[in-house]
């Protein structure tokens, strides 16, 4: 496993972000919503570099099986009522896209006041939809990456720094 970014780049990467939400926001509320599991990290981080009043709910999505991605399902609904309200929604990756303009889509039909989106991380050159996060921390080269919150079948969201998945790691058994 080669180390991507480590502790420290993670954390000024957060700060980037929330210094730019903070910015954009002042001091209108804010209902956070994070797509699980994968941002159960950034969210935990994320909030509490925030200075506006927020609330923060999840909706839990999957889309990959090991590194093939499958097809994308949304398990539960939003656990918050977003009507009229300013929504961030919040994830860990952005890769093809479609899992942020699904629940996008989701979150634009219970009628918020606006919804914009802030990710970790950007792959680049996988993007199969018109739409371009609103907040990113890092751009990434197209490597399957694991850590701070982010899984291969559920593995490896505890470590504190992000790595990418080498060939020999997916021959280890767990
Ligand atoms: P998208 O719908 O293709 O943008 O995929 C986004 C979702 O796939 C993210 O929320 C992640 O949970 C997962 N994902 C995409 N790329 C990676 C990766 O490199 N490592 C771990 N999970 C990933
Ligand atoms: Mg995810």
């Amino acid at each position: 496993m080669k180390i991507l970014l480590d502790e420290q780049q993670l954390s000024s990467g957060v700060e980037r972000l929330a210094q730019a939400i903070n910015q954009s926001y002042g001091s209108r509320p804010l209902t956070i919503i994070g797509v699980m599991t994968g941002s159960v990290v950034l969210v935990a981080d994320l909030i509490r570099k925030l200075e506006m009043p927020l609330r923060v709910g999840v909706v839990q999505t999957s889309s990959y099986q090991g590194t093939q991605r499958g097809s994308l399902t949304i398990h539960s609904e939003m656990m918050l009522d977003v009507a009229n309200r300013d929504v961030l929604l919040v994830d860990d990756i952005f890769d093809t896209g479609n899992t942020l303009k699904e629940v996008m889509g989701r979150i634009h039909q219970l009628g918020p006041t606006s919804i914009q989106s802030a990710v970790l991380l950007f792959k680049t050159g996988k993007q199969e939809v018109d739409l371009r996060p609103d907040f990113v921390a890092f751009d990434i080269p197209d490597e399957f990456v694991v850590g701070y919150g982010l899984d291969h079948n559920d593995a490896y969201r505890n470590l504190p720094y992000l790595a990418c998945l080498e060939p020999s790691d997916l021959s280890t058994p767990s």
